[in-house]
């Protein structure tokens, strides 16, 4: 007995059978991998698009645009990432063109993602819509792939351009109050949808 306890003591199984059976030690198991590299995690293309810059120039034809501001959400004076570039044609400045990256009501039902104006001397040549046509490309690259333009029925030249370079033309939309131009006296928003990246356009003017 006294034998025994000392066994224990020293901490010696319970069960003297026990200690004849060998320990075998497994090699240890690889972790399991952190990311499954079969497939890409579904946010991977939005990650990269976020952290894209935009190009300097976007080169077309007939105009190109040289980039002037980038924003943050936290300096862009529409609150979401964006971009502003001067539209240029005969290595002058044109005019201007803006794209947004923001999914909320305001920009896919009133503001649009993309706005443009031409300056006086250079209208009647085309030009936003062919501004419009080379942002494409470079607003697929920072990760928008369907854009929305808006305009008012009044604008008949915004309308036209729209309708030129293929965009379909959704539906009209009433403005709401709290919209900054219905104080303006604008009631109603049309809405055009547009494909962006490399695919071509019905109305894709080249000349
Ligand atoms: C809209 C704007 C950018 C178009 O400039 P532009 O590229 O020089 O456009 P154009 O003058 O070449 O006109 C484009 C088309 O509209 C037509 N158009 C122009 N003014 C028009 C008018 N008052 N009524 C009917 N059609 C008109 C042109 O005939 C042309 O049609 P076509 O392609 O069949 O020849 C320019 O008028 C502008 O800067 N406007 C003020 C800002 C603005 O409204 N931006 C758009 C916000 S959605």
């Amino acid at each position: 007995m006294a034998r025994c306890f000392k066994r224990r003591a020293r901490g010696a199984t319970r069960d003297p059978m026990a200690a004849s059976i060998p320990v075998t030690r497994h090699p240890r198991r690889p972790p399991p991998p952190m990311v499954s590299l079969r497939l890409p995690h579904p946010c991977l293309p939005i990650l990269l698009s976020l952290s894209t810059p935009p190009l300097a120039e976007v080169r077309a034809d007939r105009v190109s645009l040289v980039l002037h501001t980038a924003y943050h959400a936290a300096n862009s004076p529409w609150g979401v990432r964006a971009w502003r570039w001067h539209i240029m044609a005969d290595g002058k400045r044109a005019g201007t063109i803006s794209l947004r990256d923001g999914h909320s009501h305001v920009f896919t039902h009133l503001l649009g993602h993309i706005g443009f104006a031409v300056d006086a001397p250079f209208r009647g040549q085309g030009l936003a819509g062919l501004a419009v046509l080379a942002l494409l490309p470079e607003a697929a690259r920072l990760g928008l792939d369907t854009v929305w333009i808006t305009t008012t029925p009044d604008n008949a030249a915004c309308r036209r351009t729209l309708e030129r370079i293929g965009c379909t033309f959704v539906e009209a939309v009433p403005i709401p109050p709290w919209y900054a131009t219905y104080g303006k006296g604008e009631r109603t928003k049309l809405r055009y949808r547009l494909a962006a990246g490399s695919e071509s356009h019905p109305g894709r003017r080249n000349e």
